[in-house]
């Protein structure tokens, strides 16, 4: 049984999406063993109280420097015993040594159809207004392995959803997340938990 710590700081409606797929018995082989919030106040850390999940807050402002925060955030992956880590909303950049320690075992859901409308600057609603602004007829949602670049990492799965002409930044973003994001997330977690993912260099095959 792999333990699947989801690192969060918001909403945590991803996070709802895979504690959905694992009561459904959708995720086989894997349990979420923990929650972990940059915010104290995230809503994600009373969706896993709520179903018993054990929760920890490591804030990066109780750190003097963000190597300390990252020393502190590793620590806590390592006594988690963690197997995957996904990234359901998580607004900081992991540094390059959770990366290494933790190769092709980190994945992130990214709102939008990678490599359009991603990179540093590129998270949350930003990403859906920068979408409206540059007029694209079709965005979605990726899931993705995470490397040393942000949101460059081997692509697992994607969805496209079409635009409408009457969108808002806000309702674009509910139906991304409902058409594409807690779709892909937990299939792709479902995937990696049963050993179906091999990466060969960028792309991943699915076995
Ligand atoms: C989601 O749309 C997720 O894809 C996005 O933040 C939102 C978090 O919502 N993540 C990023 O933009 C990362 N670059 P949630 O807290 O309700 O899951």
């Amino acid at each position: 049984m792999k333990n699947i710590v989801v690192l969060v700081s918001g909403g945590g409606t991803n996070l709802q999406a895979l504690i959905d797929a694992q009561k459904a018995g959708k995720l086989p082989n894997g349990r979420i063993s923990c929650v972990i919030s940059s915010n104290p106040k995230a809503h994600a850390l009373n969706r896993a109280k709520d179903v018993g999940i054990s929760t920890r807050v490591i804030e990066p402002k109780s750190f003097s420097s963000k190597v300390q925060y990252m020393q502190a955030l590793m620590e806590a992956l390592f006594q988690e015993y963690a197997d995957l880590i996904v990234l359901a909303g998580f607004m900081t950049i992991l540094d390059a040594q959770i990366i290494r320690a933790y190769h092709n075992q980190i994945i992130n859901v990214h709102p939008s159809l990678i490599p359009a409308f991603c990179g540093v600057g590129y998270y949350g609603i930003h990403v859906h207004e920068q979408v409206l602004e540059r007029g694209v007829k079709y965005t979605g949602a990726t899931v993705h392995f995470v490397n040393e670049i942000a949101d460059d990492g081997p692509i697992i799965l994607q969805k496209p959803v079409a635009v409408r002409p009457n969108d808002t930044p806000q309702t674009l973003q509910q139906r991304v997340m409902e058409e594409a994001e807690w779709q892909i997330l937990p299939e792709a977690v479902r995937l990696f938990c049963t050993n179906r993912l091999e990466v060969q260099d960028r792309t991943v095959i699915i076995k």
